[in-house]
């Protein structure tokens, strides 16, 4: 363990990884390889976690990073099966924490499969997750097919992101964009300029690898009044936007019912027909980069 980052006993009593570098400080429960808290040195916390998140292994956590792996959503064809597959609900095992480029903090964990998730999905893969916390946030999801047969796998990094009130906020980098409106029977539709949330929204922004920044003037915190968060994606095909505006956040026992305003959700993705394909021996990272600015 290198001296900037420790194994605490976070929430519910799981173990996390605190890390304390000169860029940056962050949070990552090994319950789900779940990055839970990122404030670069001299600003804010960027992400949003759920004063209702329920802190047990049987539960994923509300809010932060969860990884969705080896599907999205509910499973096709099987109700009973974790929504957004298992990879959140695993314990990972801690590899390795080192000092990373430019002060940053970075921890890598690893989840095999095992007899759990071959019940679920019949593959050997190993999934690591390399995370550097600093100016910017560095997610490195690494899937390894280590089976005889090609697999095909959904995932997501699925970024839930503080916002001041996400009715001011605009995204920006999807104009021209097609979405699958899943608040609207999966209708497949064009954004046109950039995105406001004025509803319940969900979609899946499909084909496209363009960076993406969140504008939201409304942030006030201890560092900035108003931010810029831009993500910049690697091998991701697809982005989700998310906000589950008043009646779905009513609906969920694990999210407050006037917690919506203050989160958004951007997700770095590769799902549908843009699942990952490997071969044996094959492996591939998705990644996203995320970092602020000030407006
Ligand atoms: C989003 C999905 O990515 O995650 C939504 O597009 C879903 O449909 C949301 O409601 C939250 O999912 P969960 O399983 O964490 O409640």
């Amino acid at each position: 363990m290198s001296h900037l980052a420790s194994v605490i006993s976070g929430n519910g009593g799981l173990q996390a990884v605190r890390v304390q570098a000169p860029a940056g400080a962050g949070l990552v429960y090994l319950h789900g390889a779940h990055v839970a808290q990122w404030i670069p040195t001299g600003a804010d916390e960027v992400l949003w976690l759920s004063a209702k998140s329920q802190w047990t292994p049987d539960k994923p956590i509300r809010g932060g990073v969860p990884i969705c792996f080896p599907w999205f959503g509910p499973r096709q064809g099987d109700p009973s099966a974790p929504a957004h597959g298992f990879a959140r609900l695993k314990q990972w095992t801690l590899e390795s924490t080192a000092p990373g480029p430019d002060g940053a903090g970075v921890v890598s964990l690893r989840l095999d499969a095992d007899d759990d998730t071959r019940r679920w999905w019949p593959h050997e893969f190993s999934l690591r997750l390399r995370v550097a916390f600093g100016a910017t946030l560095d997610m490195r999801l690494e899937l390894e097919n280590r089976g005889t047969s090609s697999l095909q796998a959904e995932q997501a990094l699925h970024t839930y992101f503080a916002v001041g009130d996400v009715r001011q906020v605009a995204i920006h980098g999807l104009d021209g964009v097609t979405y699958i409106d899943k608040t609207d029977a999966m209708k497949e539709k064009l954004q046109q300029g950039p995105i406001r949330i004025t509803a319940e929204t969900d979609r899946v922004y499909t084909r496209t690898a363009a960076a993406v920044t969140i504008e939201d003037p409304s942030w006030t915190g201890t560092h900035a009044q108003g931010r810029r968060i831009l993500i910049a994606r690697e091998n991701s095909a697809d982005a989700v936007v998310w906000n589950p505006w008043i009646a779905k956040a009513k609906a969920m026992p694990d999210f407050g019912d006037d917690e919506w305003p203050g989160m958004l959700c951007v997700e770095t993705c590769n799902v549908k027909d843009q699942a990952v394909r490997l071969n044996p021996g094959e492996a591939r990272a998705l990644t996203a980069r995320i970092h602020l600015e000030r407006l």
